[in-house]
């Protein structure tokens, strides 16, 4: 079976400077993916060449064995930085099913009781379920908390059965018991349905657990492999060109010490996991 994501030699630019380059990996169809780095490594840059969104500077990059955007229609996507004001009326229902019209969300349904009709509001249903949204998927989603909204954002990406789903931070802004709750419920459709998942993280703790592979972007590379072969003191020193200690906590927690902000400034600092 072909890979869900693979990439050989491939290097991304924005604006006409180089993000990273020389990036080759290859994630396995039905894989929990994390994406990790500082600010302004190329996280989303990378999801952007996934989606065809931006072309490979050099190298190549394929998707579930088609060129990005021929694969478009079989990935489900989760951008980064989204909120609701708390004025927005739309239901959450209402932001889900967008995730199934598309441009065609919020015209009168005229045909409302026609069997397509009568599917789709059967899928938004599922997919509602399936994240255990069905106790406010009818509010005003700008009077949801961070995690109710953030539910029913995967709900909207998960709508049309998705090969592949991007998820980029997903778990931002969350408190811990969150950031685990949606982590497992991202494992839990991985797993049970053999979605491929990236997921854009700033912190991988929540996640760890339950982790197949990490991609780690810093200093104009990245690497890949399983969490605790990437996340190491030898392999993130030689990645951002600096001494990185990696201290593992007797919970199994990973801090990350030493990286040097955004991967340009000399000034050291400690900070947990990024
Ligand atoms: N549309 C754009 N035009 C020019 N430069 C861009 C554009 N988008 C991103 N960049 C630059 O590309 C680099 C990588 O940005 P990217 O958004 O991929 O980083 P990131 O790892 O996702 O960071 P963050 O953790 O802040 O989300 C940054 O230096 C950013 O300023
Ligand atoms: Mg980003």
């Amino acid at each position: 079976m072909t890979e869900a994501i693979s990439l050989s030699g491939a290097a991304a630019s924005r604006g006409g400077s180089p993000v990273w380059s020389g990036v080759d990996l290859a994630i396995a169809r039905g894989e929990f993916v994390a994406v990790l780095g500082p600010n302004g490594a190329g996280k989303s840059t990378f999801l952007d060449l996934v989606l065809g969104l931006l072309a490979p500077s050099a190298g190549a990059v394929s998707v579930l064995g088609q060129a990005p955007r021929a694969a478009r229609p079989r990935i489900g996507y989760l951008p980064q930085r989204r909120s609701f004001d708390t004025s927005t009326r739309v239901r959450g229902v209402d932001v889900v099913r967008l995730g199934l019209d598309g441009a065609r969300w919020g015209l009168p349904l005229p045909a409302a009781l026609s069997p397509s009709a009568r599917a789709a509001a059967a899928k938004v249903d599922e997919v509602i379920e399936l994240v255990g949204a069905s106790a406010y998927a009818e509010r005003a989603i700008g009077t949801l908390s961070g995690g109710e909204q953030q539910r029913l954002l995967i709900a909207q990406a998960l709508v049309r059965d998705p090969e592949l789903l991007l998820l980029d931070e997903p778990l931002d802004s969350l408190d811990l018991p969150n950031q685990s709750a949606v982590a497992a419920l991202v494992q839990r459709i991985c797993r049970e349905r053999g979605v491929t998942v990236v997921l854009v993280a700033h912190d991988v703790n929540p996640i760890l657990g339950y982790l197949d592979r990490v991609v780690y972007f810093a200093g104009g590379r990245g690497v890949e492999g399983p969490p605790r072969e990437v996340i190491r003191a030898d392999v993130l020193s030689r990645l951002y060109g600096a001494t990185i200690e990696v201290v593992e906590t007797p919970s199994g927690r990973l801090i990350v010490v030493g990286t040097p902000d955004a991967g340009h400034c000399t000034e050291d600092h400690e900070q947990v996991m990024v």
